[in-house]
């Protein structure tokens, strides 16, 4: 048998149930909880706020040569991982839709890219973490034990992000939101470099009609049941 890393990962479009299913199961296999999603976030935060274009420039370059990034676990009583970028913390722009969609833009730079995986590899090189992104299972880690690709309808997806965001006490426009889920499955889906895909190795779960209990149930359960690595 091949040697696997200790490593899930769960890759799928956005709004179909990766970051929940990936905080549980992380939290029931007590792995770390890698969200590849918010690193692409802080990037596109800075290239944003530094007023760069979606190009490779030499701009972009010093950009990321001197960036540091740390991932902090959530507050008391919230979810969302956080983002230290060069000292200091990103706020509540990070996991806005627009800031999903500058994602999904600067995400198709080769730099960026590069930088980012890099990174998630050094931080997943000891194993025991739950990977969630678009090409954790595909690009990153591709000797990952148990990889998964969630999917779910577009309407589905975008009336549970609008959900989401209502709890937040935020406005929704749910048109607009599924539009915009529309439009980033396929910027993530089409672009050249590491796709929006399944891994051929990849377990598919359709959420749509499952909770998300169920989901992660189904995740743990197999992982459970299929070794992976040469110390078992
Ligand atoms: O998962 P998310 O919505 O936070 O991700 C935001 C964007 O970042 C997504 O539209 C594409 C990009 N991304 C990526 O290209 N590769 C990843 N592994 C994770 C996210």
């Amino acid at each position: 048998m091949s040697i696997r890393k200790r490593i899930v990962t769960i890759d799928g479009p956005s709004g179909g149930g990766k970051s929940t299913a990936s905080r549980a199961l992380a939290a029931r296999l007590y792995f770390t909880y890698l969200d590849t999603g918010a690193m692409y976030r802080a990037v596109a935060f800075q290239c944003h706020k530094n007023e760069l274009e979606a190009k490779e420039t030499p701009e972009l370059s010093d950009l990321l040569d001197s960036m540091t990034m740390e991932l902090l676990p959530p507050q008391a009583g919230g979810d969302d991982v956080r983002v230290v970028v060069n000292g200091d913390e990103i706020g509540p722009e990070l996991r806005t839709p627009e800031m999903g969609m500058l994602a999904s833009k600067y995400s198709g730079l080769p730099s960026v890219r590069q930088t980012l995986t890099r990174l998630q590899q050094e931080i997943g090189k000891e194993g025991r973490i739950v990977a969630e992104g678009r090409d954790t299972g595909t690009v990153v880690f591709p000797d990952a034990a148990w990889k998964f690709f969630l999917d779910a309808s577009p309407e589905e997806r975008a009336q549970r992000r609008s959900a989401q965001l209502q709890s937040k006490g935020e406005s929704v426009n749910e048109a607009e939101l599924l539009a915009q889920i529309i439009q980033r499955d396929k910027d993530d889906r089409e672009r050249s470099l590491a796709p929006l895909a399944a891994a051929l190795d990849a377990i598919t779960i359709d959420s749509t009609q499952l909770t998300a209990d169920e989901v992660v149930e189904a995740m743990y359960q197999h992982v459970l049941h299929t070794s992976c690595c040469r110390d078992e």
